[in-house]
C-alpha cells in the first residue's frame, strides 16, 4: 500500500518522507516547488538510500491529481503538508492563501473521496488556538481568534475535516497541531530553507550566525514572560516527523475516527533563551537588538503534549542543542555547497506528468 504526501519537498514534508522510507513504507510525493527546491528529492534518497515515485503537480490542478490516483490505485492514506504557511505574507496575500490552502485541501479531499481514499493526516498548527485560553494547550481548548490568514485557514480546514467526518464516519482522520518547528537532518541535507528572508526566528538567527544577515530583532521585551521576550514551544522537525508515523499507525488501528493532536515538548522558551542556547550549541555569535513588537504576536504559547504520548505513544526526545546544532550544521552544509563548483546533481525524477 502507498502514502500520498502532498508537499512532500518542503521542511517538514520531506523529513516525514525520510522517516517513512525509513520504515519501508511505498511513498509517492507531489510538490510543485512553490516553495521547496528539486534538489531536496536527491537529498531524499542519499539520506535514506531508498526511493520513491514523484509527480511535480500543483494539487489544485484536479485532473493532474487524479491521474496520480488513477496510476496509484494502491495508494491507502494521504499526509497533507502541501500549502503556504508565512504568517507575515498571509497577511499581505489572503486571497493566494485561501485560495492554495482551503481549495487545494477541498480538491485533495474530493479527489479521495472520488477513489475511495480516506485515511488522511493533516498539518494543521497551533495558531489555531488563537489567544490561548490556558497555557500549557491542551487540544480540548477553544480555537478560533487566529490573527492571520494563515492561521484562519488552518482553523477553516479542520472545521472543513470535522463536517467531513460527521457526514460520513467511514474517514479516518488525524488533525496535527504543531507548535514551533525547528532544527534539520542530522545528515545537515535537509532542513528548512524559507524563500527570502526568514519569517521565523529559528531560520533567521541561523543565518545570523552565519553572517549572511546582520542582527537579529528580537520583536519586543515587553511580554508578561520570564525575560519580557516572546516564548514558543520549539519541536525538533526529526521529532515531528516522528509524530506523523505514530498517527498514521494510530489510523491504521483505528479504522475510522477524527483525532486531534497537540505535537509539542510542552516546555516553552523565550527568544533570548533560544539566542543564547543556539550561541552556546555552536559557539557562533547571534548579535541582536530589541525592536518593536510584531503585530499578530502572542506573548505564551506551549502545549501540553500529554494526549499524543498516551495515545500515540509519541514524545518529543529531541532538546534545544540539538534544535540548535542540526539548524546550524544545515546551513553550514548549505554554505559550503554554494561555495563548490558543483551542486547536488539533480536526479532524474520520474515524473507523473
Ligand atoms: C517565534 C518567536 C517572535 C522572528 C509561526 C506560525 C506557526 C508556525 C511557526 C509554520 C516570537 C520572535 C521571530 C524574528 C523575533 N508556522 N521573533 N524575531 O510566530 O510563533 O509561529 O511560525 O510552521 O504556525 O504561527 O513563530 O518563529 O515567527 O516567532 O523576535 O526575526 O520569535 O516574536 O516570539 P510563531 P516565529
Amino acid at each position: 500500500m502507498s502514502i500520498l504526501v502532498t508537499g512532500g519537498a518542503g521542511y517538514i514534508g520531506s523529513h516525514t518522507v525520510v522517516e517513512l522510507l525509513n520504515i519501508n513504507e511505498d511513498v509517492i510525493i507531489i510538490d510543485n516547488f512553490s516553495n521547496s527546491k528539486p534538489d531536496v528529492l536527491e537529498c531524499i534518497r542519499k539520506i535514506t538510500g531508498k526511493d520513491f515515485k514523484f509527480y511535480e503537480i500543483d494539487y489544485l490542478d484536479k485532473k493532474s491529481l487524479e491521474k496520480v490516483f488513477e496510476e496509484n490505485e494502491n495508494i491507502e492514506s494521504v499526509i497533507n503538508f502541501a500549502g503556504y504557511k508565512a504568517v507575515g505574507e498571509s497577511v499581505q496575500k489572503p486571497i493566494e492563501y485561501y485560495m492554495n490552502n482551503i481549495s487545494g485541501a477541498l480538491v485533495l479531499l474530493d479527489t479521495m473521496k472520488k477513489y475511495g481514499v480516506k485515511k488522511f493526516v493533516f498539518s494543521s498548527s497551533a495558531t489555531v488556538y488563537g489567544e490561548p485560553e490556558r497555557i500549557p494547550l491542551t487540544e480540548d481548548c477553544k480555537t478560533g481568534g487566529t490573527t492571520n490568514p494563515y492561521g484562519t485557514t488552518k482553523l477553516y480546514i479542520e472545521q472543513i475535516l470535522k463536517d467531513l467526518y460527521k457526514s460520513d464516519n467511514t474517514w479516518d482522520i488525524a488533525i496535527l497541531r504543531y507548535f514551533n518547528p525547528v532544527g534539520a537532518h542530522e545528515s545537515g541535507l535537509i532542513g528548512e530553507e524559507p524563500q527570502g528572508i526568514p519569517n521565523n526566528l529559528m531560520p533567521y538567527v541561523a543565518r545570523v550566525a552565519a553572517g549572511t544577515l546582520k542582527e537579529l530583532s528580537v520583536f519586543g521585551n515587553d511580554y508578561n514572560t520570564s525575560d519580557g521576550t516572546g516564548v514558543r514551544d520549539y519541536i525538533h522537525v526529526v521529532d515531528l516527523a516522528k509524530g506523523h508515523i505514530k498517527a498514521l499507525e494510530k489510523l491504521n488501528r483505528e479504522k475510522q475516527g477524527l483525532f486531534i493532536y497537540n505535537l509539542g515538548t510542552g516546555v516553552g522558551y523565550s527568544v533570548l533563551d533560544m539566542v543564547k542556547a543556539f550561541e552556546k550549541s555552536t559557539g557562533r555569535k547571534v548579535p541582536y537588538k530589541i525592536a518593536p513588537r510584531r503585530d499578530g504576536d502572542i506573548a505564551t504559547c506551549y502545549s501540553n503534549p500529554k494526549k499524543a504520548k498516551e495515545e500515540l505513544g509519541w514524545e518529543a526526545v529531541k532538546n534545544l542543542e540539538d534544535m540548535c546544532k542540526d539548524s546550524w550544521k544545515f546551513i553550514e552544509n548549505k554554505r559550503n555547497l554554494t561555495q563548490e563548483p558543483e551542486k547536488i546533481q539533480e536526479h532524474n525524477v520520474e515524473r507523473g506528468t
